[in-house]
């Protein structure tokens, strides 16, 4: 896709504060400080529409982005970081259970992994959760620039293994290099 426009349409904590529903939705979803942010920014090939941050637990609600006039994009916030205070910890499941669970817009979750990591409970209760949903899904390994190539395949192997899927569906990712953001954008264009 070509993007002639994107910018931040709001922040939301609970479903009042949504945009209205309508335009078709991909939501961003991962482990905190995984690269979800980052990942927004490449892929709309803006640096700082989304803040990103070296310190984990940095988005703590739902931001919705414009793109092209035409889709949002919905940046979560990420699961499973023990610094964040007790009250934001007992909020973000509910928060992000509500929305993706009552999001009639929302048309794919794009799940992000680190690729140097196997995936643990919480990443896994997520891909459970999506399809019980009904919610398609589309895998994403990102920071694949931290690793060589031969090292790239075999985590995409072993983490496509824990997951029940198959390799070849995982897209590596990086936002550094800007690796898999045409498959990704591919993947996502299928789902729209
Ligand atoms: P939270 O909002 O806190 O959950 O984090 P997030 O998942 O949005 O992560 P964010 O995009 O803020 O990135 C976290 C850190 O990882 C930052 O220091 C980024 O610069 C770094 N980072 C993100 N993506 C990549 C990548 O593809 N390669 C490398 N080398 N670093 C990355
Ligand atoms: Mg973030």
């Amino acid at each position: 896709m070509n993007i002639k426009s994107a910018a931040f349409v709001g922040s939301a904590v609970k479903s009042s504060q949504y945009p209205a529903e309508g335009l078709p939705e991909i939501a961003f979803a991962g482990r905190s400080n995984v690269g979800k942010s980052s990942l927004v920014n490449t892929l709309v090939g803006r640096k700082n529409l989304v803040k990103t941050s070296s310190t984990p637990g940095r988005t703590q609600t739902i931001n919705f982005f414009l793109i092209n006039d035409t889709l949002h994009f919905v940046d979560l916030p990420g699961y499973g970081y023990a610094k964040v205070s007790a009250e934001v910890r007992k909020n973000w499941g509910p928060m992000v259970e509500r929305y993706l669970k009552t999001r009639e817009s929302l048309c794919a979750a794009v799940v992000i992994l680190d690729i140097r990591r196997t995936p643990n409970q919480a990443d896994l209760d997520l891909v459970a959760w999506l399809i019980h949903y009904n919610i398609p899904q589309i895998l994403v390994l990102t920071k694949a620039d931290k690793l060589k190539r031969n090292k790239q395949a075999r985590q995409r192997a072993l983490i496509a293994q824990d997951m029940g899927k198959q390799a070849s569906s995982l897209i590596a990712f990086s936002a550094s290099t800007g690796l898999g953001k045409r498959e990704l954008w591919k993947a996502l264009d299928a789902v729209l």
